[in-house]
């Protein structure tokens, strides 16, 4: 019932924040949703027929025709790609032939861009709401330190762009050819390095007025956070750079922000919280969340319930052969279905997205929890209507805090009651081979859930199922 009234107040937030800040996006998500929703209104006339017809079928046939057909080619299986978007990592285009490699295929995911002004929101509103004490040397500067998580992933971009647009110090990404930034979309996303004295050509001086005094904002310095073997949003390469930095310019850093929990806190169990430095995260992980007592200033929630449920039902209604909807806009049988104001589907692009929420001082006590199941799609499916099926699942790497802490257990809550033996398969964070060589045998399986190390390495999984 708690995570019910948390999620209500999510969105809430979601829509409160966007009335103010006037941005559009997500009145286009919303709209997303509701196209979806009359289309599925429609949908259900045919699909309600089509059973019909068949327990007809089912019960006029000789029990011999009854046979289940011949094994499945593992190439018409059902592939769900979730967590890393197929994608160029150096364009963002998106991999259509991935996404469309079978029928059966889909992308969940949750609204990158929409999470990403909502978390740039919250900083900016978090500085505009504290004294000018926030200026910790007084020099007039704030100045923000950025731990970027991954300069190829799309949710690692857009939380670069999300922050330095909010913030003030964004610029034209010149190397998308673009000249102003009209949204977030046109920032350029790349790593400063360091910028103490304000030179970089990457981002540029913001100004922000605090209790009625200006100040400039500074992006002091900003790294991917890759660690020497490879693996990238690693927590422990942002513990140790926080130290670099401090080491050698601390007093100027009043602001730390982090594209997710995983690296926000490491920075701020190595530094920030002993000096008191606001600390702004990424993913609601529970950890992060119950630091807020202690300090943590603020993360966003990309619902990893309402993903993990939707990366393992379009798996559930894909092997089952019914409306891919079913369980999601429609409820199902057992009572489960999602609000449209948790997720919306884009029907071109077979991509599913969770929408995002701020959590902050006012609200954590709702989010404590995020491993919890959302009681409205928890309900058990019975096995005669859905009957246990075997399915392959990876994690790309073993030591994300998010992907781990958080979403794992989520699937571990829905596998149970979508009737999935799943086989959990995890990567070192840093080599497809490591995951794609565990996949020597598709024909055990009966469909797939795919997160990669590299957006761009799709054909390295599909390549195995052909
Ligand atoms: C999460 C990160 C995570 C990454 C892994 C993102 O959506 O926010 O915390 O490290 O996915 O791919
Ligand atoms: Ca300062």
């Amino acid at each position: 019932m708690k995570k019910v009234i948390a999620m209500i107040i999510a969105s809430a937030m979601t829509i409160s924040l966007v009335a103010c800040g006037g941005s559009s996006a997500p009145a286009s998500t919303n709209d997303a949703a509701e196209t979806e929703n009359v289309e599925d209104e429609a949908a259900p006339a045919q699909d309600e027929a089509a059973p019909a017809e068949d327990a007809q079928a089912d019960a006029e046939a000789p029990a011999e025709e009854a046979a289940p057909a011949g094994p499945v080619a593992n190439n018409e299986k059902p592939v769900i790609w979730f967590n890393r978007q197929p994608s160029n990592s150096t364009t963002g285009e998106l991999d259509m032939d991935a996404l469309t490699f079978n029928d059966k295929t889909y992308y969940v995911g949750f609204d990158a861009k929409q999470g990403a002004e909502l978390q740039g929101q919250m900083i900016a509103d978090y500085l505009t709401s504290h004294g000018a004490e926030l200026d910790r040397n007084g020099d007039g500067i704030i100045g923000y330190v950025l731990c970027i998580g991954d300069i190829g992933h799309n949710d690692s971009i857009a939380r670069t762009r999300g922050a330095r647009k909010a913030l003030g110090t964004a610029v034209p990404d010149a190397a998308q050819g673009k000249t102003e930034i009209a949204t977030i979309d046109d920032v350029d996303p790349s790593p400063v390095g360091t910028n103490t004295d304000g030179s970089s050509d990457k981002v540029q001086d913001g100004s922000i007025t605090i209790d009625g005094k200006d100040f400039v904002v500074r992006e002091l310095a900003s790294q991917e956070m890759k660690n020497n073997a490879g693996a990238t949003w690693d927590a422990p390469t942002a513990g140790n750079t926080i130290g670099t930095w401090s080491a050698s310019f601390g007093d100027q850093i009043d602001v730390v922000v982090s594209n997710n929990d995983g690296m926000g806190m490491a920075v701020f169990n190595a530094w920030s919280k002993e000096q008191g430095v606001p600390t702004f995260g990424y993913d609601a992980n529970s950890d992060a969340v119950a630091a807020i007592e202690d300090g943590y200033c603020g993360t966003i929630t990309q619902n990893a319930d309402v993903q993990a449920y939707l990366t393992l039902r379009t798996l559930r209604n894909a092997l089952d052969g019914v409306d891919i909807m079913t369980g999601i806009a429609t409820p199902d049988a057992a009572g489960n279905t999602l609000n449209d104001d948790l997720y919306y589907y884009d029907e071109a692009t077979r991509c599913f997205y969770a929408l995002n929420g701020a959590v902050t001082a006012d609200n954590y006590q709702n989010f404590l929890d995020a491993t919890a199941p959302n009681p409205l799609f928890n309900n058990q499916l019975s096995e005669d209507d859905a009957p246990v099926k075997r399915v392959w699942l990876d994690i790309f790497n073993s030591t994300d805090n998010f992907l781990n802490a958080t979403y794992l257990p989520q699937l571990e809550n829905y596998d149970k009651i979508l009737n999935l033996d799943v086989e959990y398969i995890k990567g070192d964070g840093q080599t497809e081979a490591n995951i794609t060589d565990r996949l020597a045998n598709p024909d055990e399986y009966e469909g797939f859930a795919i997160n990669m190390v590299k957006t761009d390495n799709a054909a390295s999984y599909t390549s195995k199922l052909q």
